[in-house]
């Protein structure tokens, strides 16, 4: 998997991406306002081109098929919008996807934080699988927030 830092060049690419990603957790929470929903093209222009907020992504044979954003926020990074083309689902790119662009954060972060909604059964699973403790819920609507968190782990080079 080769990992792409993306820009605001590419937010219209992404902004697609991210609407067909997210209806189906939109139906699953019977709610069709999910911020990654509402977000405008100058809204995600403008986190593109954010410099405290890191985006990637994979293309295959050009097209855009997964995205994730990282923000910085003191010693945390803040990831959201892990997005995989629906008919690229499944196939490990959600998660290699992250696990790189964890790597890739800037050296300042030292924990990753996240949340999803309770209804979404298959971010829960992968996000545990990847080394995420749930630390919290918040209420949302007529549902929960499951928020995690994971420590970085830095790895490469010698112990001494
Ligand atoms: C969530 C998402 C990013 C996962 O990407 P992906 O490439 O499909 O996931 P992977 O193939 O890397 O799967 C990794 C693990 O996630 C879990 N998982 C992912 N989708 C799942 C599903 N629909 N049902 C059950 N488990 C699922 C599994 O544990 C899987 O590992 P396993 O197959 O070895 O058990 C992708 O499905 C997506 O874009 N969903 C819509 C947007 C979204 O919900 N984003 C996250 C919101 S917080």
């Amino acid at each position: 998997m080769s990992l792409l830092r993306l820009g605001p060049a590419d937010a219209g690419e992404v902004l697609t991406l991210q609407r067909a990603a997210y209806v189906p957790e939109a139906r699953a929470h019977e709610n069709i306002d999910l911020p990654p929903l509402t977000e405008t093209f100058e809204q995600t222009k403008a986190a593109l081109g954010d410099p405290a907020c890191s985006t990637w992504g994979i293309r295959e044979s050009g097209r855009l098929v997964a995205s994730v954003r990282i923000v910085v926020d003191g010693g945390a990074g803040l990831v959201g919008r892990l997005i995989v083309a629906p008919d690229r689902q499944g196939h490990g790119l959600g998660s290699s996807l992250l696990l790189a662009a964890e790597d890739a954060a800037p050296p300042s972060v030292t924990v990753f934080r996240l949340f999803t909604g309770e209804r979404s059964a298959g971010p829960l699973r992968m996000y545990r699988k990847l080394g995420y403790v749930e630390t919290h819920r918040t209420p949302e609507k007529h549902y929960q927030l499951v928020h995690f968190e994971k420590p970085r782990v830095r790895t490469g080079g010698p112990v001494r």
